[in-house]
């Protein structure tokens, strides 16, 4: 039997082996997919054990996004741009190739799922460290009209902002900054990206920031709206979302690029949903 895991750690609350058994049942492949908790000084190893011994494909998480990075002999430009990897495999001639799905998942939940269009879109990005790295590329496919990065240390989202304006070659598209750049400012898609929210506090927000179109995401998810959510109701967002489908959908990119299949993810979002407690 095909064997997949997810390394990371913690890991005891990993989500991903009840989506890939979903995603397995539902496209009759079989398949075994475990969550791993590794010591954090031993990653290389346990990656290299698992290839080893015939596993097929691993996902990568907190922690060890940027060793799995370092480690993959071939990346996609994805990848390279996120500067980080979620899941790996072996080629045809065995190396190991890193790919990020991170990215695409969160588009394809805001745009396949929920409906939102991005295209044209004023674009407001909470945050500015590994999570938004990993999401810019492909959001900036969406074309956007601006996308604007804020985070509690400026350094880091302006740093980020010339990066992603450099590669993209248009200097006016992106800007990066701390809070006080948000002064005044209206945009279409505001998307929580900072950690804050994992311990229930919000970046003080104006409620002006909306119009009676915005749409809100937060990346992060759980059985109640988390503060970001509330704050985006409170100020009568058109539509607001957790990263619950983001997660499900960047399970299912993985699965693709393992099993050449494309799973419905719309059951499985609807399944994790209940089970959330
Ligand atoms: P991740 O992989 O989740 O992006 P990270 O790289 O540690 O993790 O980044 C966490 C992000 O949340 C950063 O943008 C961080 O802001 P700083 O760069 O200023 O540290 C942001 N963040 C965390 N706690 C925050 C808080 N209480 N208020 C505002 N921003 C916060």
């Amino acid at each position: 039997i095909d064997k997949y895991a997810v390394f990371g750690n913690p890991i005891k609350h990993s989500k991903s082996p009840l989506i890939h058994a979903s995603f397995a049942e539902q496209t009759e492949q079989a398949l075994q997919y475990r969550a791993v908790r590794v010591e954090l000084d031993a990653f290389e190893c346990a990656v290299k054990a698992f290839f080893d011994r015939g596993g097929r494909g691993l996902n990568v998480t907190v922690p060890f996004k940027q060793q799995a990075y370092d480690l993959a002999v071939q990346r996609s430009v994805r990848a390279e741009r996120a500067g980080a990897v979620n899941t790996l495999y072996l080629a045809e001639n065995g190396e190991l190739c890193g790919d990020n799905t991170d990215g695409i998942g969160l588009v394809r939940d805001m745009v396949a799922n929920l409906g939102w269009s991005l295209q044209g879109q004023r674009m407001l990005i909470l945050g500015a460290g590994g999570a938004v790295r990993g999401v810019l590329e492909p959001l900036l496919k969406e074309r956007p009209a601006s996308l604007t990065i804020v985070n509690r240390t400026a350094q880091r989202a302006t740093d980020l902002a010339q990066e992603f304006a450099e590669l993209s070659g248009d200097s006016g598209l992106l800007q990066g900054g701390g809070y006080e750049l948000l002064e005044g400012r209206q945009f279409d898609l505001l998307i929580n990206a900072s950690s804050a929210g994992l311990s229930g506090e919000l970046p003080d927000l104006p409620g002006s920031l909306l119009t009676e179109r915005s749409c809100c995401y937060d990346m992060i998810y759980g059985a109640e709206p988390t503060v970001f959510m509330r704050w985006a109701a409170l100020h009568a967002a058109w539509a607001v979302a957790d990263g619950l489908g983001m997660l499900v959908e960047q399970a299912a990119e993985s699965f693709y690029l393992w099993r050449k299949l494309r799973p419905s993810t719309a059951p499985v979002i609807k399944h994790l949903r209940q089970t959330l407690t």
